[in-house]
């Protein structure tokens, strides 16, 4: 396969999985880190002693140097890091984020037109967040006319391997309060309360998971796929609890206080996580798509440990782009490369009848 595909923050829980599945699947990847020996040694725990490593401090300075054909950015920051990053590929070269925030996500799909200019392929949203569900919309609205409401509900099953949060989770986290409750009302997106429709799920497999309405990049990916002018998007990852729902808005504005929000996220990231198994089996993706004339249309994404499927995500996304099989321009992922790219990450389509 043609071209190097550069993993951005390879030492991290992320890049590296996306380093060993991109050479799983037949890609040449190159680990790019700020830390000589902690490159070296990952690369060798991962049997990828003969993969390149490139240390630099200034990323989009290498890139422009060097031009691999596919960078995948899993440094986080996306709101401040995705730009200059993506720009840094352009022209020709193709770019991979794992950003899931209403904040980043814009940014990075307001460069279509460059991209197209410059025959390049830019992709947010390449994980468990964004394709999970942007896929069953893709799936549920193909061939039909623009529904009328659309629900996305992303519960993701994640296993803590132990150590610290990260200061790239802790930003995510943090993102996520300052930016507020948003759905989408008449085509537009408007402010709600944060943790809004808390709802219990029976899920296809027996089980049952919870989720609340988050500010993700899935609610901006579901309106982009549907067409819809109604949406609404929750997470399993927010609260559901009627405490700490109630606690959230006061929290969000508090974070908005710059000296408060770098205090959190330096505290959070440091956060000592205990080693926790996957609460579920399974992680699920699921949407609920209904039409003016009454038809309602559901399905669900059934993947395994989330963070397994978004490494798997941003690994086969990375490796079409670097055979060239992305068209030009700036898309969140099923966009890009259609919903059975969530199948080639692991996934599995699960139809029942609402
Ligand atoms: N969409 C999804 O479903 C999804 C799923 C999982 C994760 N994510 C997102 O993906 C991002 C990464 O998550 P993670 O859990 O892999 O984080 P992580 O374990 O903390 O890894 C981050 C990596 O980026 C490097 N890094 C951080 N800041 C950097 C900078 N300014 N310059 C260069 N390198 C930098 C770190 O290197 P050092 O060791 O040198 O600090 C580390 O290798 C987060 O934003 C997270 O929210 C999204």
């Amino acid at each position: 396969m043609a071209g190097e595909i550069w993993v951005l923050g390879a030492t991290g829980r992320t890049g590296r999985e996306i380093a060993a599945r991109v050479a799983q699947r037949g890609g040449m990847p190159v680990l790019v880190g700020r830390n000589a020996d902690r490159l070296h040694k990952t690369a060798a725990d991962l049997g990828l002693g003969d993969a390149e490593v490139v240390v630099t401090d200034d990323l989009p300075g290498e890139i422009t140097r060097r031009r691999p054909a596919v960078v995948v950015n899993t440094i986080g920051s996306y709101a401040e890091t995705a730009v200059p990053i993506a720009r840094a590929c352009l022209p020709g070269g193709h770019y991979v984020d794992l950003a899931n925030d209403l904040v980043a996500m814009p940014r990075l799909l307001a460069l279509h037109d460059e991209a197209v200019a410059a025959g390049s392929t830019f992709v947010t949203g390449a994980g468990f967040g964004v394709l999970a569900t942007e896929a069953v919309v893709a799936r549920l609205c193909a061939d039909r006319p623009t529904p009328s409401q659309v629900r996305v509900d992303a519960m993701a099953s994640v296993t803590l391997d132990g150590g610290p949060l990260g200061e790239a989770l802790a930003q995510s986290i943090v993102s996520g309060l300052t930016t507020g409750g948003l759905r989408y009302e008449h085509g537009q997106m408007v402010r709600t309360r944060l943790a809004a429709d808390p709802r219990e799920h029976a899920l296809p497999d027996g089980q049952t998971a919870k989720s609340a309405g988050g500010p993700t990049g899935e609610l901006l990916a579901a309106q982009v796929a549907s067409g819809a002018p109604d949406v609404v998007a929750t997470s399993g990852l927010m609260p559901t609890a009627p405490v700490v729902r109630a606690l959230l808005p006061l929290a969000g504005a508090l974070l908005k206080v710059p000296a408060l929000r770098r205090f959190a996220v330096r505290r959070m990231a440091a956060i000592e996580l205990k080693p926790t198994p996957r609460p579920r089996d399974h992680s699920w993706g699921h949407a609920v798509v209904t039409w003016a004339d009454g038809t309602v249309r559901e399905e669900w994404l059934r993947a395994g440990e989330a963070m397994e499927f978004t490494s798997g995500a941003a690994a086969e996304t990375a490796v079409r782009l670097a055979r060239g099989e992305g068209r030009a321009g700036a898309y969140t992922p099923a966009r890009a490369l259609g919903p059975e790219l969530a199948e080639a990450a692991s996934g599995t389509f699960v139809t029942c009848q609402p």
